[in-house]
């Protein structure tokens, strides 16, 4: 192979790495695709991926392809990997046992022996290191500046769905069913249908964010995240939230603060799925040509989050009876959500949610009474093993 073709051969898998890193929501199996991954583009034969655990400012490691599966923890600053965290610099090794800071311990315990280590730190966007790459003993001659390159571009494509990945593993599961139940109880005052309701909104802004070519990620984060955007109405007295008829203009302004409230809720949360929560929460009124509410944003302004939630939220909201309106026909919704292009909605929104409508109208079936669906967790919210 000559050496362009080597680059466009490489150009063409990491392409194709980009593609498979973003859809892959599960940790370790996130690790385990990247792994195999470089050892393919670099040509090397094992990969360590080493992620750093800020409660312990160790880097950890499960994943040695090539020899046994062992896991292994490095103090932060210690070996190869610890160097390249504590520096944030790349460093390319011809011979790990005549360097000194190579770390023989692990080779020790798998039998294992390293000869060559290109180690390249792992930086997320707002450029903090999460870990280290290394690939180890290319397989013809010592890594060159080309692989160097070739690594640090993949370091940088895997940071950010490492990080996602991560993020989904910080909240366990009985953490997402408390936030659900939560969701729930917020809810079942002024809808009988709370589980459903809550179900297609879940699945709509999914469903739509995919429509809009958004990562699968980010249809998983608002697949998670959307259940919650009406929990600030915990806040709204009976006397308003159930009120059988039309609020005065006094009520529908104490209405309105559920988003304020639900913002309030969410605020400062630690977790990356709690924070597009609470955007949607805050931002799921607001109007696309700046007519909305409790802000006032226009546009892009409105967290894109929110521009998809919306249109799903008044969807579902139009198809279903409330204390206030009879349903209406999904077909009259979808009329609606049209002529509210660039009015109330984001025009690419709607677009996507027009696109994905058979989709969209399949779930509405299914929730109309034709199946029975337990209040509180359903089973598309556990497609993922976290
Ligand atoms: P919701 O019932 O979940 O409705 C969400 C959104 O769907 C509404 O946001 C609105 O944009 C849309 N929507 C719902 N029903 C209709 C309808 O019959 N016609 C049209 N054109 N749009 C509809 P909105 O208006 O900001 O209301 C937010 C929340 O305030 C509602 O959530 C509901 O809980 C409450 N609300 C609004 N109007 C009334 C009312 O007249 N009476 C009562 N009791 N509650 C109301
Ligand atoms: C090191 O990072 O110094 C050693 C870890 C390894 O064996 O790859
Ligand atoms: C959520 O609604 O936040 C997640 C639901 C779940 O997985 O339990
Ligand atoms: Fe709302």
């Amino acid at each position: 192979m000559t050496r362009a073709e080597e680059l466009e051969n490489r150009l063409k898998l990491l392409v194709d790495f980009g593609g498979a890193v973003s859809k892959e929501t599960n940790l370790n199996k996130l690790l385990e695709l990247i792994a195999h991954q470089v050892k393919e583009i670099l040509g090397c034969d094992r990969c360590s991926v080493f992620i750093l655990d800020r409660q312990t400012n160790a880097l950890w490691s499960k994943l040695l392809l090539g020899s046994q599966n062992t896991e292994i923890r490095v103090p932060f600053g210690k070996g190869i990997a610890g160097h390249v965290a504590a520096s944030g610099m790349i460093l390319n090794i011809p011979d790990a046992y005549s360097d000194a800071r190579f770390n023989r311990d692990p080779d020790r315990l798998t039998g294992y022996r390293t000869n060559s280590i290109l180690a390249v730190p792992l930086k997320n966007v707002g450029g903090h290191i999460i870990g280290v790459f290394e690939a180890v003993n290319k397989i013809a001659g010592p890594f060159n500046t080309d692989d160097e390159g070739i690594l640090q571009l993949i370091s940088s494509l895997a940071a950010s769905g490492i990080e996602n990945a991560q993020l989904y593993e910080s909240l366990s599961k009985s953490q997402l069913e408390t936030i659900y139940r939560l969701a729930v109880t917020a809810e079942y005052r002024d809808q009988q249908d709370t589980a459903i309701h809550l179900r297609h909104i879940s699945e709509y802004s999914a469903l739509i964010a995919l429509g809009l070519g958004l990562p699968e990620i980010e249809a998983e984060n608002l697949r998670y995240a959307s259940p919650l955007h009406d929990i600030g109405k915990v806040g709204i007295a009976d006397a308003i939230l159930l009120k059988p008829g039309k609020l005065t203009p006094e009520e529908f302004e104490e209405m309105k603060k559920h988003t304020v409230y639900g913002a309030k809720i969410l605020s400062n949360a630690e977790s990356h799925l709690l924070q597009i929560a609470c955007k949607v929460a805050a931002s799921h009124h607001e109007k696309f040509d700046g007519t909305g509410y409790p802000a006032k944003l226009k546009g892009e302004q409105i967290p894109i989050y929110a521009r998809v939630v919306s249109v799903a939220d008044v969807f579902d909201a139009l198809c279903a009876q409330r204390v206030y309106k009879p349903k209406w026909d999904p077909q009259k919704a979808r009329e609606y959500i049209l002529e509210e292009r660039g009015k109330a909605f984001d025009p690419n929104v709607v677009d996507a949610f027009d696109k994905v409508f058979v989709e969209i109208l399949k779930m509405h079936a299914l929730g109309d009474g034709k199946t029975t669906i337990i209040p509180g967790i359903t089973k598309e919210m556990h497609r993922h093993d976290f």
